[in-house]
């Protein structure tokens, strides 16, 4: 297949957030609410590992990644879900604006839970925990589909947003298979496969390994 020039791939890209928004200013306030989202949550959980800091004098959050899904993924989505190309139908998506927080230690994981969703404006969607029950490919994370109000100058908005809460072990992991299963266009075969899952469940032993190691150093 040939490749496209920049000014071609521009036009289709164009071609694209058209289709889903109609018009500018419809992408443009659709970006608006969820970027305004990504930037709620990420401030909360600033300020969750800052208190945590001058409580505990350690971060439990190693750091935070925000990303809006751009309109061709959007699109994809709705197509694979059979669903319309449309601005109601894109709402109901929940992971258009991503958030991901990796953390030290696997109880930092749940802690950052606890405390997000304690939060009153903050209401729980849906809940995935793939470290408990791991995905068949040994992908671990904790899912938190959560809704947020944001306030504008004359109502305000309920948007919604996919929290992936993650080890730094675990984030290691989930990178590199992302890059494996999406980057490289190959059939992967079984063994390699195979081989995945087995790391996979050795650095799920290690995360273990290192939360205990933690807790005897504290009771030193
Ligand atoms: P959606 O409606 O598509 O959100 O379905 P779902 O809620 O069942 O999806 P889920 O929340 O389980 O997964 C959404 C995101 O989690 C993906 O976009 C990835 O970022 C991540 N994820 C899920 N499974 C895997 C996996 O096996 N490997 C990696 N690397 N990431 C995964
Ligand atoms: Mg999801």
């Amino acid at each position: 297949m040939e490749k496209l020039s920049n000014d071609e791939k521009n036009n289709a890209d164009l071609k694209e957030s058209e289709l889903l928004y109609g018009s500018y200013q419809e992408m443009m306030e659709m970006q608006l609410l969820y970027n305004a989202a990504i930037k709620q949550i990420t401030t909360k959980l600033e300020i969750l590992n800052e208190e945590f800091n001058v409580k505990h004098a350690r971060n439990p959050i190693h750091h935070v990644e925000g990303r809006l899904k751009s309109p061709q993924s959007i699109i994809k989505k709705l197509n694979q879900k059979n669903m319309q190309v449309s601005i109601t139908s894109a709402k109901r998506i929940n992971d258009i604006a991503g958030i991901r927080v990796v953390c030290g230690y696997l109880n930092d994981v749940y802690n950052i839970k606890d405390m997000l969703l304690t939060q009153t404006d903050i209401k729980l969607i849906k809940y995935q925990d793939y470290i408990k029950e791991p995905n068949f490919n040994g992908y671990r994370s904790l899912h938190l589909d959560i809704e947020v109000s944001v306030f504008l100058s004359d109502h305000i908005e309920k948007v919604v947003a996919e929290i992936q809460i993650r080890t730094v072990a675990q984030d290691f992991w989930a990178s590199l298979e992302h890059d494996i299963r999406y980057k490289s266009n190959k059939y992967i075969p079984q063994d390699i496969c195979d081989d995945m899952l087995q790391s996979a469940n050795e650095i799920a032993a290690i995360d273990l390994k290192m939360q205990e190691t933690f807790i005897k150093i504290q009771n030193i």
